[in-house]
């Protein structure tokens, strides 16, 4: 497993631990599922970054409710997640043709646990080794004229500049006429704002390399236009309630809060 993989467990972690909650965010109810004696400790070192821990599911939840809005729509939408994770959206939302794509052993993993063959929508997982150019293969199993959303959440920050740009022109070859959701996160809030938080990243061996001042830039550079507002992660944990900060702050001397981190929705075609 690459180190970037272990933090899939730090995600998975927080959202099993919400779904034990009383006011659960994103009610993910087989996150708990995939938890291993290895998972466990790797959540449980992070446990002394709470506001981070809230974020994490918060951002979960933003990604949910866009994907849910547009199944509304259309049932047959192809959903495609790179660097899926432990995601369990598949089998929580209706409708939807899924694909998880993400390292050999989270598939592995993921399919002992939670077999695709018990999922209620059409699944299949596909395992790339990410570092050898095996995603543009892979992508070839999907549908390239179907209604497509792409889904990457919590993966550009751990890619350098050049594996983003490549990553890009990978899904616009793939899919001439696709819609992605990613979150993104700038350079202001990486060093105002992520605090001790960021000593977890580094203690699993894995490093933030997006530091962009306004990493959405790269997608427009691709070609991709936004279709709509960006939304800010803090601000819908503050809409939660799980985060408090004056309003009058938030949007005035702690903007970099509000803005530095945003799920963003990009149309290409
Ligand atoms: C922080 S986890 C996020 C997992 C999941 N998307 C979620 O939000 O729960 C990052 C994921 O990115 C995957 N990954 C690693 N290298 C990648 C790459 N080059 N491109 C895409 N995903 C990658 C990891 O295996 C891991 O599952």
């Amino acid at each position: 497993m690459n180190a970037i993989s272990k933090t899939a467990f730090f995600c998975c972690g927080i959202r099993a631990q919400d779904a034990l909650s009383a006011r659960s965010i994103c009610a993910d109810i087989y996150a708990a599922e995939f938890m291993t004696d290895e998972g466990r400790a790797i959540f449980n070192s992070f446990t002394g970054s709470p506001k981070q821990n809230v974020s994490n599911v918060v951002r979960s939840r933003i990604f949910q409710d866009e994907i849910a809005r547009r199944l509304k729509t259309d049932p047959q939408l192809q959903v495609v997640n790179i660097g899926a994770g432990f995601d369990s959206r598949a089998y929580r939302l209706a409708g939807g043709r899924w694909f998880e794509i993400d390292e050999p052993a989270i598939i592995h993993h993921k399919n002992q646990r939670l077999p695709p063959q018990t999922c209620a929508n059409p699944l299949q997982r596909i395992a790339v080794n990410f570092g050898k150019g095996e995603l543009k293969p892979a992508l070839r199993a999907c549908d390239p004229a179907a209604n497509t959303l792409i889904v990457i959440e919590g993966v550009f920050m751990y890619l350098d500049k050049a594996q983003v740009v490549e990553l890009l022109q990978v899904l616009r070859q793939a899919f001439p006429v696709h819609t992605l959701i990613c979150d993104l996160m700038n350079r202001d809030f990486f060093q105002r704002h992520m605090g001790k938080a960021y000593d977890h990243v580094l203690a699993l061996g894995s490093e933030f390399k997006l530091l962009e001042a306004a990493p959405e830039q790269l997608f427009f550079d691709a070609g991709y236009r936004a279709q709509s507002e960006p939304v800010s992660v803090v601000g819908r944990a503050r809409d939660f309630k799980v985060i408090s900060v004056p309003g009058f702050l938030f949007n005035s001397a702690l903007k970099s809060l509000r803005d530095g981190y945003r799920m963003h929705v990009f149309a290409m075609g």
